[in-house]
Order: C-alpha cells, then sequence, then structure tokens
C-alpha cells in the first residue's frame, strides 16, 4: 500500500470478489469514464484478495494475475491507495481491515458484522492514522442512511429510528405472505439471488438487522451502541397461523427494527434507548406494510426536519455495489478524510449508550393464546389483562377442526411490556390455557 494521494491514478485493492466485489468491479469497469473525470485520476484495481484465487471466475473482468490468497503480497502491492473490504466477517479479515488503516490507507467496507463488533477501534485507529472508513454500504445496502444520518441531518435531534434493514428476511415475509410460498423456497430464492449472508442464520435470527440498528443508532443518538443490547428475535420462529390472523385483522408482518429514546414518563431518565429487532405487525396501510422483497426502509423521527423515510434496495449485487462505489469517490475525493478530522461524531468519541430495560416499551400489542373452548376463557384472560391495567381493542375466538384448544386472538391498546409480559405468565399459568401465548409488537407509524 502507498500513499498515491498525487498521482494521476489510484490503486485499489479489493478484498472478495463475491456478489458485492464482482459489482464494484463492474461498476468500476463500466463507468470508468465518468469517474475518471469528477475526480481527475483514475481508479485502477491493482490487487485482489480472496479465499481461493484459483477459483474459475468465468465472468471476470480482471487478470487472473491480480487474485492472490496472500494478504502479505496483496498489502505489498505497489500504487494501492484505497482499500476495498467485501469479503465479509471478523476473522481474518478484521485483521486486513486494521492493516490497512495502519498503512494510514482509507478503507470502505460493507461489513456490518465488523463494525458492530469492532468499530470503536477501527474507527479510533482510522482517526489516529488520519484516514478514514467509508461503510455507506454496511446498512440497509444502495440506501444512503449512513449519510443522511450522520450528514443531511446533523441538525436533528432524532428521537426514533424505525426499520426494515434485512432485505432477505423481508423477501421471505413477501413471498410467504404475498405468493403463499414456504419459508424454505424464499430462503433459497434469496440466497440464490446472493442477498442472504454466507451464513443465513445471521439473517433469519435478526443479527444482521441487529448490527445494522446498532451501527445507525449509533450515529443518529451520539451514544455507543452494543450490539449485543439489542432485543433480537427473527423470522425463524414465526407461526403461519399469526400471520393468516395478523392479516385477518389489516396486519402484514415484518421484521422491524427499533431505535427510540424513551420519555421519561416511560421510565427511564431522559436519554435511554430501548433498542429491538423482531417481528412486528404493522397496519396493511402504514408505509413499512409496502415494502417488499428485498427492498428496506428507514424511518427516522427527529426535530427540526420532522419524520423523513429513505427506502430502496436493501441488499443484491449492483444497489450495495453502488454505494461502496460512492464511497469509494467520496474518500478518494478526499472529502470523507476531512469529515473524519472535522467532525466530532465518530464512534470512537461517543460514551456508551444506555440501553432501557424492554418492559419499559409502550405498544399495542398483537396475542396468541391457545385457550380451551369453555364458556369462562375469555373471562379469566381478559380478567388477568384488566388486573394489569391492559385494556382490549379486539378479540377474535377462531374456529379448529379438532382439539380441546382453540387459538385466541387479542389486539390490546397501547400498554407497557413488562406489565404485558407479567399478565402474560399469569396467562400461562392458567388451568384453561397451553403453552406460552404469543406476543408480537404491532407498530404504530410516526405521526408528525
Ligand atoms: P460473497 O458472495 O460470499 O463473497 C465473499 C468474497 O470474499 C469471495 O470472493 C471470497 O473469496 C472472499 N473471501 C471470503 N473470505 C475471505 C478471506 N478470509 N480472505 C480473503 N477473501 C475472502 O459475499 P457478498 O455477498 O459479496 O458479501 C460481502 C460483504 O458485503 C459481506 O460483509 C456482506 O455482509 C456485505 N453485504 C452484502 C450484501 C449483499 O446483498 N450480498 C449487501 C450489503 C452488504 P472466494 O471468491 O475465493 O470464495
Ligand atoms: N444479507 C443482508 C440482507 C445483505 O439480506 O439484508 C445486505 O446487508
Amino acid at each position: 500500500v502507498s500513499n498515491a494521494a498525487e498521482s494521476k491514478q489510484i490503486g485499489v485493492g479489493l478484498i472478495g470478489h463475491g456478489t458485492v466485489g464482482r459489482g464494484v468491479v463492474a461498476l468500476l469497469h463500466e463507468h470508468a469514464d465518468q469517474y475518471a473525470r469528477h475526480l481527475g485520476r483514475s481508479l485502477q484495481i491493482a490487487r485482489v484478495l480472496v479465499r481461493d484465487p484459483a477459483k474459475h471466475r468465468e465472468d471476470s473482468l480482471l487478470a487472473p494475475e491480480l487474485f492472490t490468497d496472500d494478504s502479505a503480497a496483496f498489502f505489498a502491492t505497489e500504487g494501492i491507495g484505497v482499500v476495498v473490504e467485501v469479503a465479509g466477517g471478523r476473522d481474518p479479515v478484521g485483521a486486513y481491515v486494521r492493516e490497512a488503516l495502519t498503512r494510514g490507507c482509507p478503507v470502505v467496507t460493507a461489513n456490518k458484522s465488523l463494525l458492530a463488533a469492532e468499530g470503536e477501534a477501527l474507527f479510533a485507529l482510522a482517526r489516529a492514522r488520519e484516514t478514514c472508513i467509508g461503510f455507506e454500504a454496511s446498512c440497509a445496502g444502495g440506501i444512503p442512511v449512513v449519510n443522511a444520518i450522520q450528514f443531511a441531518l446533523k441538525s436533528s435531534r432524532i428521537a426514533g429510528l424505525y426499520g426494515i434493514l434485512n432485505g432477505t428476511c423481508n423477501y421471505i415475509l413477501t413471498g410467504m405472505t404475498q405468493r403463499g410460498e414456504t419459508y424454505g423456497d424464499c430462503l433459497a430464492q434469496a440466497q440464490n439471488a446472493g442477498f442472504a449472508e454466507a451464513d443465513p442464520t445471521l439473517d433469519v435470527s435478526g443479527r444482521d438487522a441487529a448490527e445494522k440498528l446498532a451501527i445507525l443508532a449509533t450515529l443518529a443518538f451520539g451514544v455507543r451502541v452494543d450490539v449485543n443490547t439489542v432485543a433480537c428475535e427473527g423470522i425463524d420462529n414465526l407461526a403461519l397461523d399469526d400471520i393468516r390472523f395478523g392479516a385477518e385483522l389489516g396486519y402484514d408482518v415484518k421484521l422491524v427494527a427499533v431505535a427510540e429514546r424513551l420519555k421519561p414518563s416511560e421510565g427511564a431518565p431522559g436519554d435511554n434507548l430501548a433498542l429491538s429487532v423482531r417481528p412486528c405487525f404493522v397496519s396493511k396501510h402504514d408505509p413499512l406494510a409496502n415494502v417488499h422483497g428485498s427492498f428496506n426502509a428507514l424511518m427516522v423521527d427527529g426535530g427540526p426536519v420532522g419524520p423523513t423515510m429513505y427506502i430502496g434496495h436493501g441488499a443484491g449485487q449492483m444497489p450495495t455495489a453502488g454505494a461502496v462505489v460512492s464511497d469509494l469517490l467520496n474518500v478518494v475525493a478526499g472529502w470523507y478524510g476531512d469529515a473524519y478530522r472535522r467532525f466530532a461524531a465518530w464512534p470512537d468519541q461517543m460514551a456508551d449508550a444506555a440501553p432501557a430495560p424492554a418492559e419499559e416499551v409502550r405498544s399495542r400489542f398483537y396475542l396468541r393464546i391457545a385457550a380451551r373452548d369453555v364458556p369462562s376463557v375469555f373471562a379469566r384472560i381478559s380478567g388477568v389483562l384488566g388486573e394489569a391495567g391492559i385494556s382490549l381493542g379486539a378479540l377474535r375466538q377462531h374456529e379448529v377442526a379438532e382439539g380441546r384448544f382453540v387459538p385466541v386472538v387479542i389486539v390490546t391498546h397501547e400498554a407497557r411490556e413488562g406489565d404485558l409480559h407479567r399478565a402474560l405468565a399469569k396467562i400461562t399459568a392458567l388451568d384453561e390455557t397451553e403453552g406460552t401465548p404469543v406476543c408480537i409488537r404491532i407498530m404504530d407509524s410516526v405521526e408528525d
């Protein structure tokens, strides 16, 4: 790696030549003249670090001799002025990112796992070495949410982030609800399309969305959010019955990421953040309900601008490559490095966030309770909820062909989550019910 800032050509060291990496190469090839005109310098791929350089790369636009699996040879390559990391994972890729930054070389990355786990140290290293990290593609694929929060909404005091941050899960839920396809078929399609992580458990468990939420909430609230404080529930245990019963009530199910500042009246001292990723019901009229397939959306709520919403392709080769290359151009143009020096707004410069207990969250909830088909059952359940101060908005009993227990579906008015869980524990213990009730948050749109 060399300091090529003043040369007419800038060498790009590419780590990873998979779905996103090939997209980056395609863009650099296709729009080479436009980029060179904008930068006054041309971008050249100088070396590509991959896991297996012998792999047959049929559609590669690059000469085979550029590929290596030897990181020392990669970093010794003459003329690399910027490193683009689109390999993924923490080990060994984290070491490569640290190596580039230690050499004073800016890094552009799409790697949310690495940033969510090691962001503080990486940002500190970048600033110590007077360089920077471009990470737009790490959150919500092609949607410029990092730029929106970090730069365009700088005047705002952000109160909440609400969004769909995983394209694979949204693709699966869309396929199941709109096309009646199975979970397994939809996941396989998302993998074939290149949306899913190498380990798709990260997607369906909600972890990938939690990593993105931690990165975005850190920028939005100016406090360092630990990904492990995000209450996380995936779509892998979602029951078809709940999707169907929710639809009857006018709701679509979405995996929603939420980071919200709790008000002091909600039991928090004032700046506590409630952070969660979980399947939620949204009204079919809510903007989030109309985010389909691999699209993501993020609603940012906060004055003086008021609520703003960002929507677009949250995963996929070219949208993600587009975000990577935009970062690359902004880094090479120099203004991104300036932003690192001039704004004290990077994760290593922040205090740790104070996470609010999930029980302080207030919301409406959907409940499904397996109840004995006897006349007293509604009175017993609503009695327990009433004692906890939880009032009911709707109550339905669904018929089943056989069996002693029938699904009772309840929609509550706004309730404190802690109160609800205590009531559900009592409902679970009733003779008239079986198993643990299902509880799904109902997200109501941000109001102006
Ligand atoms: P991918 O298709 O699995 O490609 C990974 C690439 O990295 C491959 O070229 C692989 O080499 C290389 N690689 C893996 N481990 C390596 C190692 N230890 N050393 C050197 N090279 C290594 O992954 P992807 O979908 O392009 O995703 C890449 C990154 O972008 C991930 O961080 C992902 O979370 C992020 N991202 C992806 C999307 C998307 O829609 N796909 C969207 C946003 C962000 P070989 O070719 O030799 O196997
Ligand atoms: N696997 C991720 C998703 C890729 O499906 O959203 C984009 O970060």
